[in-house]
Formats: C-alpha cells, structure tokens, sequence
C-alpha cells in the first residue's frame, strides 16, 4: 500500500492505496464520488474526465497512488460556481444529455473550454470536446450549450473559476494549427441557433 495525501473537492485528504488502483475507482469506490463515471476504462470515451491540478484528466488513466500532493476536482465539487452553474443550465436548455452517462466528463472538459478558451469558435469547440464520446445526443445540443456559455459567461466567472489553470489571453489562437473539418454551413431556423444547426423534417403517410 502506498500513503497519499491529497486534495479532492478543496478537502485535504489522507488515504492508503493500491499501487494498482486507479484514480476512477479510488474516487468512485474509497471517497464514494459516483459522479464520475467509468465507461471504456481504456482512456477512449472520456466519461471519467476530472480536472488534476487545474487540467482535464483522464481518472480511469491516473493511478491514486501517483497524485500524491494533487488538487483533484470531481463534477461534485464546483458547488455555486457561476461558470458550472452555467453549464449546468446550457445543457439541460440546449437538450445537451440524453442518458446522461457522459455528462459528468463533458461538463468537465466544457468547463476547462469556457474557462480556458473564451474567444473558441464552433470548430474550437469540437475539437477540444472531441476526447468526449456521446452515445446519445450527436453532439448537437452540447456544442450549442458550450457556445452559449461561452457567448454569456463574465471575464469576473471566470477569473473566480475553481480551477487555477491559465485563461488564454487572445482567445482560440493559442496552439498551433490543426486542421479541422469545416462545420456544415446549414441555416437556421431559430436566430439563437448557430449556423450549423440543421434540423431535419420528414412526413410519410401510413395506410390504412
Ligand atoms: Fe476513462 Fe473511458 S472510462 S476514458
Ligand atoms: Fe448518453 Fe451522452 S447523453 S452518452
């Protein structure tokens, strides 16, 4: 057994561990914090996404016994943070979740997004979500829900963020170029929807 101390959720905590026990099962089974969830276990499907030290991480990937001295922040842990409260709204307004066994992760790596990237566009958005895999929605309402945030949320939100990773000071251009594949450009119906937004309408009659 290795001895850790660290933080979770802004508690100082000490505990034992496994060296084979990762960080997902140590917060799910140890500190009983469900909210995050554990789908592939192989580092695909980013539903067990948590902020380590400020950044998006992969729990299912970390073992416990090597955060030591970490700042851990599960999607339990934000309380009346106003940029999560946000999110929290977008996604239920936007239908960003159906199931919901991806929601804990996306809203985790949407919220290092709105905090982190305020100038990100629609392409932007993608791919940073892109290490979140939704079963359900089609990515749809999640993107919207992220740029809504990001259009309403305050510098003041997001300099009291919980997380003290850095805030990009010129918006989406702060990593190289990679190419991305250029969003449909379909009209919307709706002025609020972006311009990707396509909703699609069919009619069939049933005989009797
Ligand atoms: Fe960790 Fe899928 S459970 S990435
Ligand atoms: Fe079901 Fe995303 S809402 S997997």
């Amino acid at each position: 057994m290795t001895e850790v101390t660290l933080t979770i959720n802004g508690q100082r905590i000490a505990a034992r561990v496994e060296p084979r026990t990762h960080l997902a099962d140590f917060l799910r089974e140890e500190q009983r914090l469900t909210g995050t969830h554990l789908g592939c276990e192989q580092g695909v499907c980013g539903a067990c996404t948590i902020l380590l030290d400020g950044a998006p991480a992969r729990a299912c990937l970390t073992f416990a016994a090597a955060c030591n001295g970490a700042d851990i922040r599960t999607v339990e842990g934000f309380g009346d943070d106003l940029l999560m409260a946000r999110l929290r709204e977008a996604f239920s307004a936007e239908h960003a979740l159906q199931c919901g066994f991806c929601t804990p992760g996306m809203l985790i790596s949407a919220y290092d997004v709105v905090r982190r990237l305020p100038g990100a566009d629609e392409p932007r958005i993608r791919r940073e979500l892109s290490g979140n895999l939704c079963r359900c929605t089609g990515y749809m309402g999640i993107i919207a829900a992220v740029t809504r945030v990001l259009a309403e949320a305050t510098a003041e939100e997001r300099a009291a963020a919980v997380t003290p990773r850095p805030i990009a000071a010129a918006g989406a251009g702060d990593e190289p170029d990679i190419p991305s594949v250029a969003a449909p450009s379909l009209r919307s119906a709706s002025p609020r929807r972006p311009s990707w937004w396509a909703r699609l309408k069919a009619r069939f009659g049933v005989g009797e």
